[in-house]
C-alpha cells in the first residue's frame, strides 16, 4: 500500500539486487557436439564461452524470478510485504495467464502488490526500471521489486546454429524504493520502440507469423528467430546513438559515468559502443562469456555483480542501456 501521506518527487534508491541463476552450464563445446560450430567461430564472432542451462523438470522462470527477487529483498534488509509493486521483465514467463509477476509476487509474499509482466525482450529490465523509478519518484509507489527473468533455452532450435548459441538462462532482481534524498534515482531516461521493424527478431508461433525474409527457411514453431546481420547493424549504431543522446541530455561526459551497465548480446557490440563513445574498459563491465545473451536478465545480473564488488557506490552516476526484440530500446542515467 503507498503511503497516504506520502505525496511526489521523491528520490529512488536501488536497495538491493539479487540473482536466480541455474545451476546447469551449457559450453562451446557441449554446442560443438550437438552442431557444426566450433568454439574459435563462437569466441571471436560473438565472446560467449559458456551459458546458463536451466533444467525444465527443476527449474522454471517462476523459480528463477522467485530466486533474485527473494535475494533482492535479503540484501535490501526488506520483506515481500514491503512492495507495493512487482514487474517481471521477460519475454518467457511460464504462462500470460495468470502473469509470472503475481505468482512470484506471491511467492515472496508481496501481497496485495501489484504485478504484471512486461515484455520489451531484451529492454525489459531497463523499461522496467525506468517504469520503477516514475511510479517512486512520483510517490504512487514506495518500493518495487524489479526483476530480469528468463528461461530462453527453452525456445532454441538448436538446428540453427546462427541464433542458438547466443541465448542462456538466468534471472537478476533490484528492489527499488523511496529515499530522502531527491537527486537519486533517474536524471534521464529514454524507454523507446519502432515496431517497424519486428521481422527481424520473433519468435512465430504459427505460419501466418513468419515475414517474408524468412519463409524459405526451416522453422521450428515457437523458437527465436533473427535476421543477425540486421539485428547487428540495428544493435551497433542504436547503442552509440543511446549513450550519446544520455549524455547530451544530462550535459555529461563519458568520464562522469562511474559505470555502464549495458545489455551483453554481442562482445563486438559493446567493444563498438566503447569505442564511438571512448569509455574506457573498466567502466563497462562485460560477463557474456559466462552467461551468453540472457536478453531480460543481462542488466541485473550485471548490475548485481557491480555492486557486490564495490563498484557503484551511493551518488556515483551509472547509464543503463538495453535494446532488443520489438525493436525496442531503452537507457538512463541514474544517480546511485
Ligand atoms: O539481444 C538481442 C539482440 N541480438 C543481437 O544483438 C545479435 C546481433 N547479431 C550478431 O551478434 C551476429 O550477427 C551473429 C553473432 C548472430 C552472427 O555473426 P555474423 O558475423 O553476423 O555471422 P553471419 O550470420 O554473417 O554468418 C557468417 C558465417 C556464415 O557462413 P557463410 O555463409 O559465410 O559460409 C554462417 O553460416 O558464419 C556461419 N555461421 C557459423 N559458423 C559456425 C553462423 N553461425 C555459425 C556458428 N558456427 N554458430
Amino acid at each position: 500500500m503507498t503511503d497516504p501521506h506520502f505525496h511526489g518527487q521523491a528520490g529512488v534508491r536501488i536497495a538491493g539486487t539479487g540473482l536466480g541463476l541455474p545451476e546447469g552450464r551449457l559450453t562451446n563445446a557441449d554446442l560443438e557436439k550437438i552442431m557444426d560450430t566450433s568454439d574459435e567461430w563462437i569466441v571471436q564472432r560473438t565472446g560467449i564461452r559458456e551459458r546458463r542451462k536451466a533444467d525444465p523438470d527443476q527449474d522454471s522462470q517462476l523459480s528463477m524470478a522467485t530466486k533474485a527477487l527473494d535475494a533482492a529483498l535479503s540484501d535490501a534488509g526488506m520483506k515481500g510485504s514491503d512492495l507495493d509493486l512487482v514487474i517481471n521483465g521477460t519475454c518467457s514467463a511460464d504462462s500470460t495467464v495468470p502473469s509470472g509477476a503475481c505468482r512470484v509476487a506471491a511467492n515472496v509474499g508481496a501481497t496485495p502488490a501489484g504485478a504484471f509482466d512486461l515484455v520489451a525482450a531484451c529492454s525489459s529490465f531497463v523499461y522496467a526500471l525506468n517504469v520503477a523509478d516514475t511510479m517512486v519518484r512520483s510517490g504512487r509507489a514506495k518500493s518495487v521489486g524489479v526483476i530480469g527473468c528468463e528461461f530462453l533455452t527453452r525456445m532454441m532450435d538448436y538446428s540453427d546454429r546462427r541464433v542458438s548459441i547466443l541465448f542462456g538462462d538466468g534471472a537478476g532482481a533490484a528492489v527499488v524504493t523511496a529515499d530522502e534524498d531527491t537527486r537519486r534515482g533517474c536524471l534521464w531516461q529514454m524507454t523507446e520502440g519502432d515496431g517497424r521493424d519486428w521481422e527481424k527478431l520473433y519468435r512465430p508461433m504459427d505460419e501466418s507469423q513468419i515475414p517474408e525474409w524468412d519463409r524459405e527457411n526451416p522453422i521450428q514453431q515457437g523458437c527465436i528467430r533473427m535476421s543477425g546481420q540486421d539485428i547487428y547493424r540495428f544493435a551497433v549504431t542504436k547503442f552509440g546513438e543511446v549513450i550519446a543522446s544520455g549524455l547530451e541530455a544530462t550535459g555529461l561526459k563519458s568520464e562522469d559515468i562511474s559505470q555502464f551497465i549495458c545489455h551483453q548480446s554481442n562482445i563486438r557490440i559493446l567493444q563498438k559502443a566503447m569505442e564511438r563513445n571512448e569509455i574506457p574498459d573498466e567502466k563497462l563491465r562485460i560477463n557474456i562469456d559466462r552467461y551468453g545473451n540472457t536478453s531480460a536478465a543481462s542488466v541485473p545480473i550485471i548490475l548485481h555483480e557491480l555492486r557486490s564488488e564495490g563498484k557503484l557506490a551511493a551518488g556515483d552516476l551509472a547509464m543503463f542501456v538495453a535494446f532488443g526484440a520489438g525493436l525496442t530500446w531503452a537507457a538512463n542515467v541514474w544517480r546511485v
